[in-house]
């Protein structure tokens, strides 16, 4: 329903200016359309050793198709660094929007000389274009020739050509294949609430970043930093030419290129760009349960009981919206979760190892006496209308106002509430905190929504039930309301890149296709006005990123030196600096269960977000023990592992059935003995770039047969994860590159031939996983309940040699949880033909009764070894043809041995 025609509640509390919209001063040419565009010319062109700026101005008569065009823009291109080429074009005026620093920090520019850099650019003045080139190889990466350049108040578009038949990935949040369509396909970047996570639709996050493949020619990657609505379109032109064409509501065009050209390379680069990710807490890997719906703290208790009397290891318990009272944020239920019985099970939780986290939501429900509320409008956190009363919207416990997280004083509100709430001394000493909704989401579909009935009430929260507290919601007397006559609209900021002046905040002429309506629907109004002087229209992606970095900057405060867990719904491209993300409302299928492999490979090694995963078992709906047992495997071969369901969905913990207990104790077992790979990983992926979960052309860019493959994945660089993804099926095929392989649960050799092999007879507690030759996978030798355990377990290596005989790996170890790391250690491993060396910097002693003792060397692939060749400590299983070298070696100090 657009907003224009949307008809007014009873109570004026809905503005008055939907029904007048802000005067736009727009110019509609009859009849014209896109094509008509003249496109800018290039004058004054001034060059350095290292950039170019030119003026941009309109080539003809104004086109004006959805809104006025700027008439005089800039350009700006800088050699920033020998891998990564800065391109923008920005209003001469900077009135348009451009996203904060402090939410998106710049690159440093370190003006290399452009001979230097990888990539090459062209400027055509007139008609304005300009082409990217990879130099080495003259490939044209980029070029916007084929299409005017069109840039309008709240219309810009930019095209490019691209080969035929190209290989995109990217252009996050969505659930479409791992590899992009490129005909007739769009992506939407606006951020929303989509239960069910629908195909071809805008989802929870926007990452405008795109990696495109082009085998042996390389890899390179495009960020358009512009957090504005948009559509970007993939398709081919009437002449068959392949093109990908950006269509943003507003901002500016603020590209970054890199170059690659390996497609690890391009994510090390995208780190560069947006920052690196956080390095989160070791315990972090360990299993996460929760679900909606745990209806008191006595079942949050039995559940974690039930976990232990299955002997399934349970690291992490999470608490839903239930246990707020009336879903307020800071509150906790009196009779179901009472603080006394919460601190209890928390102390309990410790007590045992393990951790707990709880939820909060953006919204903060307005009620007189609830201090939250009233403390946040004293401090001037939350958006406000034209007439100084605070801006509504709808959220679990009902009306609710939306803080302004660039509000001067809202990250101390926050903190406080999160320091009061959450203290270990008299509230509830959580490990981690869950940001959700943040889209953020609002319930009220748009403007005629009046968050308050006729008679000035809330509704009632949320829309589940809550059978057990017969406590009415409490109204709110008539003085509380705020009066309804007013505009909501602030006057429009003309500061420096607040957005443009006279714009329809509510209604986007160009059509991002928002699978939720409208902009303004079912989220924040699009026409507040943040406290910086930008417009929440430009912003609206920003909303959840900045929440989450909040969130985490106000963890980090209540507990000084430690690395916060964050998991957030909503995200913005550089999210990860600060925060972890889950898939959002999945469902309990098997196409969700194959979806959550491609999400998490893009999420990873795209989007620089590695902490990651979907919620096991799905959320919506009912699973069933076939399907569940299936997700506890794969599930633990994704960095983020949690199983979580809806409030009405049948409970799914792993104890619930016999195969799912068999599957999660042997996925649990096998996760956590390689937690200290997976940690090595991610530390590399915070430190390098370099991704810890690789999709198959990654580490095989040249073999076309791997380009499309979403659904297999190294975790890590070591193992590849092939689960059964057919329903209900025991059969997979799968694709084993032209590599050498081990099976990793027999150690066997299984060469591969670049081509699928099938697996039949795979039990439904068994997933297929290989090693690539090559490789050396740190590992803990014992299995335990919590990963404090862990720690205590001796390592063993397990080598995995290549066709020359030589492998390689890496350990890091620290103390887990610390964000400042004073004594870390960090190994080179290599094996070279029986000779294993194990060097590098030696700094964790091994604190707390950890162990940092080796016990022994697996070598795989020695079938046929003379046994006379083999030391004493060295013995060879015939079967799998491993050679195991046993020993007590202590890692404080290099050393070397052989088989
Ligand atoms: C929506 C979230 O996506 C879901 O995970 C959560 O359980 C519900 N909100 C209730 O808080």
């Amino acid at each position: 329903m657009r907003i224009q025609q949307l008809v007014l509640g009873p109570v004026a509390f809905a503005s008055l200016a939907i029904a007048a919209p802000a005067p736009l001063g727009l110019v509609v040419r009859d009849g014209a359309t896109v094509d008509d565009c003249p496109g800018y010319e290039a004058s004054n062109v001034k060059k350095t050793d290292s950039s170019l700026t030119a003026d941009l101005t309109l080539a003809g008569d104004a086109c004006n198709v959805y809104t006025d065009d700027v008439k005089d823009l800039k350009l700006l291109v800088e050699f920033q660094s020998k891998h990564r080429l800065h391109v923008k074009i920005f209003d001469a005026d900077e009135q348009v929007y451009q996203v904060q620093e402090e939410l998106v920090p710049r690159p440093e520019n370190g003006e290399t000389p452009s001979g230097d850099a990888d990539l090459a650019f062209d400027l055509v003045e007139k008609p304005f274009s300009f082409k990217v080139t990879r130099k080495e190889n003259d490939e044209v990466l980029f070029d916007t020739s084929g299409a005017q350049l069109i840039f309008e108040a709240q219309y810009v578009r930019l095209r490019t050509s691209l080969p035929k038949d190209p290989n995109i990935y990217g252009l996050g949040e969505h659930s479409d294949p791992f590899r992009l369509p490129n005909v007739n396909y769009h992506r939407t970047m606006w951020n929303s609430e989509s239960p069910f996570l629908p195909t071809n639709a805008n989802l929870y996050g926007s990452h405008p970043v795109y990696f495109d493949h082009r085998g042996d020619k390389g890899t390179h990657g495009v960020f358009l930093l512009n957090a504005n609505g948009m559509k970007i379109d993939l398709n081919l032109t009437d002449s068959g030419d392949q093109y990908l064409q950006y269509n943003t509501i507003g901002g500016v065009l603020d590209f970054y290129f890199l170059a690659g050209k390996q497609p690890a390379e391009v994510s090390k680069q995208y780190a560069d760009t947006v920052g690196y990710s956080a390095m989160f807490p070791y315990w972090t890997f360990g299993f996460h349960q929760c679900k909606y719906g745990y209806w008191d703290v006595n079942m949050v208790a039995e559940v974690v009981g039930n976990y232990s009397t299955a002997g399934i290891p349970l690291e992490v318990m999470w608490t839903d919206i239930d246990y707020m009272d009336l879903r307020q944020d800071f509150t906790t239920d009196p009779e179901r979760f009472p603080l006394g019985k919460m601190r209890e099970l928390v102390s309990t939780l410790h007590s045992r190892g393990q951790r707990y986290v709880l939820i909060l939501d953006p919204g903060v429900h307005f009620k007189e006496g609830y201090a939250p509320y009233e403390k946040g409008h004293e401090m001037g956190v939350f958006y406000k209308d034209a007439d100084g009363s605070d801006n509504f919207g709808v959220q679990w416990p009902g009306t609710v106002a939306w803080p302004d997280w660039l509000a001067p004083n809202t990250s101390e509100w926050w903190a406080d509430q999160i320091a009061t709430t959450f203290s270990a001394d008299e509230g509830i000493d959580l490990d981690g905190i869950w940001v959700d909704m943040n889209e953020a989401s609002n319930f009220c579909q748009n403007q005629a929504c009046n968050p308050l009935d006729d008679q000035g009430n809330p509704p009632a929260p949320g829309n589940a039930p809550r059978p057990n507290t017969g406590r009415p919601i409490p109204g709110f007397p008539a003085d509380f309301q705020p009066s309804g006559s007013k505009l909501r609209a602030r006057q429009d900021s003309d500061g420096k890149h607040k957005g443009l002046p006279g714009r329809d905040l509510f209604v986007s002429k160009y059509d991002p296709v928002n699978h939720r309506g409208g902009l303004p629907d079912y989220t924040l109004w699009t026409n507040n006005t943040n406290a910086d002087g930008t417009k929440v229209y430009d912003t609206h992606n920003l909303y959840g990123h900045a929440m989450s970095h909040v969130t985490y900057d106000a963890m980090l405060a209540r507990r000084p030196g430690l690395r916060p867990m964050v998991l957030t719904r909503s995200t913005f491209a550089g999210n990860g600096r600060k925060s972890t993300h889950w898939f959002g409302d999945n469902e309990s299928s098997w196409e969700h269960y194959r979806l959550s492999i491609r999400q998490m490979l893009a999420w990873v090694s795209m989007h620089q977000m590695p902490m990651v995963g979907s919620d096991v078992c799905g959320f919506n709906g009912n699973a069933d023990e076939l399907m569940c047992a299936r997700w506890a495997l794969l599930g633990a071969f994704q960095p983020f592992y949690r199983n979580h369901a809806e409030i009405s969905a049948i409970h799914q913990e792993f104890y619930q059935w016999p195969l799912t207990i068999e599957a999660g104790k042997k996925a649990i077992d096998t996760r956590y003995k390689l937690i200290d790979y997976a940690y090595t990983a991610l530390y590399y992926q915070t430190t390098e770039g370099t991704p810890m979960i690789n999709p198959l052309f990654f580490l095989y860019p040249e073999d076309e047969n791997t380009f499309g493959i979403q659904h297999q994945w190294f975790y890590g660089d070591a193992l590849l994860i092939s689960p059964v993804t057919t329903d209900y099926s025991d059969s997979v095929t799968f694709y084993l590159p032209e590599d050498i392989f081990y099976d990793y649960w027999t150690g066997e050799r299984e060469d591969g031939k670049g081509a699928n092999v099938t697996r039949n007879g795979v039990s439904w507690t068994d997933i297929p996983v290989h090693i690539r030759g090559g490789t050396i996978i740190p590992q803990r030798a014992n299995s335990t309940n919590t990963t404090a355990e862990l720690r205590k377990q001796d390592f063993v290596f397990l080598v995995a040699p290549d066709a020359d005989g030589k492998a390689k790996g890496r350990l890091y170890i620290d103390e887990g949880e610390m964000i400042e790391q004073t004594d870390v250690t960090e190994l080179d491993i290599t094996y070279d033909n029986g000779e294993i060396t194990v060097g590098g910097t030696w700094g964790y002693k091994g604190l707390k009764g950890e162990s940092i003792t080796l016990k022994s060397f697996k070598i795989l692939g020695q079938n046929g070894i003379a046994m006379g060749s083999l030391g004493e400590n060295s013995k060879l299983d015939e079967d799998s043809g491993a050679v195991t070298v046993e020993g007590t070696w202590s890692l404080d100090g290099d050393f070397s041995t052989h088989i």
